[in-house]
């Protein structure tokens, strides 16, 4: 490694794109071995500029993050959601170390899952009673199943992501495997767009589940009107707080716009990178899970997870982390959007609410993807590791924004040069990005009701 240092990436502006040799050396193993290559589509190697972008991480500081080949990168995605207050944090590592000393797993239940409970119940506006698990798939389906246990109906409509499992992915076009009759019961509706939600809601409509916002903003009381449907037909309300919660406010949407849903699911945000999920609720609802429905598994009292979760809470709560977020997303999304005005790049802006932004880029100026691909390529030589969102940390700094400001500065400059030349493409190192699902919206929407 001696004399390497000089040549690794950091966060400046490097004269080279970085060496992602050990990187590929790893991709190269991994290739049919580990099909997909990745167990997180987002962080697999079609999100990277293949070529350019570094595929491994080993380390994490603050908001800093090391690859496979030693170079260093400022990074904005935040392992996909979950770290809130940043890599290696030491309030939470600390409780995390502390657990350690005296078990992960146990034969009986843990002390920890009354106190997490209780500190959820004391943060989450509809949380009469909570169940924890591991993943966001995990509590999205335990929800469904209860809807439907509670009202004895099968139909689901959806908006959104939800997660891996049959009921949902049923619904895009990566449905290969699961039945057609599992399909048949699952359809989406238009967020903002109520009518879509009347047009579809009957009198077997077991639940409606959405992100409570994704990048756009609830429109003329979207939320609130929602709530007013489901209770008009009897369907219950479930929100999927997996980016809302414990960022937007510290309880989540259902905080930050005054609604309670029936039911909420939670997880990312919430320890800080350990892997636990929360399902919340009302209690009428949630009592199910005492005999009626089945949702139980291995590793859901884990303690190391229930450790971090307490610890991420609290922290959450008495640093006000949801305030500290919106200011720094604010920053980075603002500066944003002045450099691409100033540079009259009409066809890129971003947008969402400030604790995770979206960077877009419009039809007008060429292929989107290509367009996100020369930008994150760009950036990687600016020491800043990118897919296109702001997923904002405690641990993003001033420093940080401003060294990301400049760094925009100056790619945008260039992507507005190679446009103008029309030679984004050509000037792509690697294959572009590529997109997670073909269509995502208007997707499997039910027939009118007058059309049955
Ligand atoms: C809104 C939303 N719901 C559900 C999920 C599924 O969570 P998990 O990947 O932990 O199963 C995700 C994952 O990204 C998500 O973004």
């Amino acid at each position: 490694m001696k004399g390497m240092e000089d040549d690794m990436n950091k966060v400046e502006f490097n004269e080279h794109y970085p060496s992602i040799t050990e990187s590929d050396k790893l991709y190269a193993r991994a290739l049919r071995l580990i099909p997909s290559c990745t167990q997180t589509l987002a962080k697999g190697p079609g999100q990277y500029v293949k070529g350019v972008a570094p595929k491994y991480l080993v380390r994490g500081k603050g908001s800093h993050v090391w690859d496979a080949d030693g170079n260093e990168f400022i990074d904005y995605t935040m392992g996909v959601g979950p770290l809130s207050l940043g890599y290696s944090y030491p309030a939470v590592d600390e409780a995390i170390k502390k657990q350690l000393e005296h078990g992960i797993t146990f034969s009986l239940m843990h002390p920890l899952e009354v106190e997490v409970a209780e500190l959820i119940r004391e943060t989450v506006p509809n949380a009469e009673a909570v169940r924890f698990s591991k993943t966001g798939a995990d509590v999205t389906t335990a929800a469904v199943r209860l809807a439907r246990a509670f009202t004895g109906r099968s139909k689901v409509l959806c908006c959104g992501y939800h997660g891996w499992h049959d009921w949902y992915i049923g619904v895009t076009d990566r449905n290969r495997g699961i039945p057609r009759q599992v399909q048949d019961l699952t359809h989406t509706f238009n967020y903002n767009d109520i009518d879509s939600v009347i047009d579809s809601i009957d009198e077997n409509t077991a639940c409606v589940i959405l992100e409570p916002i994704v990048f756009e903003a609830p429109k003329e009381n979207f939320l609130h009107k929602l709530k007013d449907v489901c209770e008009q037909h009897g369907t219950i309300l479930i929100f999927d707080e997996m980016w809302t919660g414990f960022r937007l406010a510290v309880g989540g949407a259902q905080e930050y716009f005054g609604v309670k849903a029936d039911l909420a699911c939670f997880s990312k945000a919430v320890a800080n990178g350990m892997p636990i999920s929360i399902l919340a609720g009302r209690e009428d609802i949630m009592q199910l899970l005492e005999k009626d429905v089945f949702f139980f598994t291995t590793f859901g009292g884990e303690a190391l997870s229930l450790a971090a979760a307490k610890a991420t809470i609290q922290e959450l709560r008495d640093r006000k982390v949801p305030r500290y977020l919106a200011a720094q997303g604010a920053k980075i999304k603002n500066g944003y959007n002045d450099i691409a005005r100033r540079l009259k790049m009409e066809y890129t802006r971003c947008s969402g609410f400030e604790c995770r932004t979206i960077v877009t880029f419009d039809a007008s100026a060429g292929n989107p993807l290509e367009l996100k691909s020369f930008m994150q390529q760009e950036l990687i030589k600016c020491g800043i590791l990118w897919s296109g969102f702001h997923n904002i940390s405690f641990s993003h700094t001033d420093h940080d924004i401003d060294y990301t400001l400049t760094a925009y500065s100056e790619v945008l400059a260039k992507l507005k040069r190679a446009v103008d030349a029309d030679s984004v493409k050509q000037l792509l190192r690697g294959e572009a990005v590529e997109p997670v699902f073909r269509k995502t919206s208007n997707f499997n929407m039910k027939p009118k009701k007058v059309a049955e």
